[in-house]
């Protein structure tokens, strides 16, 4: 197996960049998510496939709720990655300075993205030890807010500034080690 091979047709599929949002009771919070793929061919079922890590305190929000909004990001709107996606929402409150609302899932929608998808969780698929969880919902809600070019992962490393990169390839590596060490903990417990 060549990884780089891998990689690199894998490079060629765009990522789209949103942040995933949940609500229960009184709190709210949101995370950077780029694993979101549409489920369904047939227009009057919506459906979406999510994938978040075990660990993320948006996740958590989803458990209890049940429900989650998906907001596509416009591509000048790059700085909203390291907002979501560099720290958890467990110490702060990641919407203190963002104007939103309540979507009709009591998630919150942020406000000047490309558009939103309200989601309603059908099952959660366990891909086993190490890997993310998969979030197959159905969708409830959606609605273009300024019909715009997207962010996309390959657009980062124009956009971000260099230390902001550094930091998050930094985050990704570790989560990369984190995964591989319960791999390879999975596999020899078989
Ligand atoms: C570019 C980028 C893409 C990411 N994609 C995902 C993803 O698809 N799924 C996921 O669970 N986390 C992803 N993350 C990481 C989360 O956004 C990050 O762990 C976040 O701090 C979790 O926040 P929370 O604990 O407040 O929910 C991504 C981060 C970045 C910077």
């Amino acid at each position: 197996m060549n990884v780089n091979n891998i990689a690199a047709v894998l490079g060629k599929l765009d990522y789209e960049i949103f942040v995933l949002t949940a609500a229960h009771e009184d709190r709210h919070n949101g995370q950077i998510v780029c694993w979101v793929v549409p489920a369904t061919i047939v227009l009057q079922t919506p459906r979406i496939l999510v994938g978040v890590g075990r660990t993320t305190f948006t996740r958590e929000l989803i458990d209890m709720s049940q429900r989650f909004a998906l907001n596509l990001l416009g591509k000048d709107q790059w700085p909203l990655v390291t907002h979501f996606g560099f720290r958890s929402g467990r110490a702060m409150d990641k919407f203190a300075t963002l104007p939103f609302e309540h979507g009709a899932t009591g998630s919150p929608i942020l406000q000047g993205t490309v558009g939103y998808l309200e989601c309603q969780v059908r099952t959660v698929l366990d891909a086993g030890t190490g890997a993310h969880l998969f979030y197959l919902a159905d969708i409830v809600e959606g609605k273009i807010v300024a019909d715009r070019n997207p962010l996309c992962l390959h657009h980062l490393p124009e956009l971000l500034p260099q230390e902001d990169l550094a930091t998050m390839r930094r985050l990704l590596e570790q989560d990369a080690q984190c995964h591989l060490a319960l791999f390879n903990e999975s596999r020899h417990q078989r």
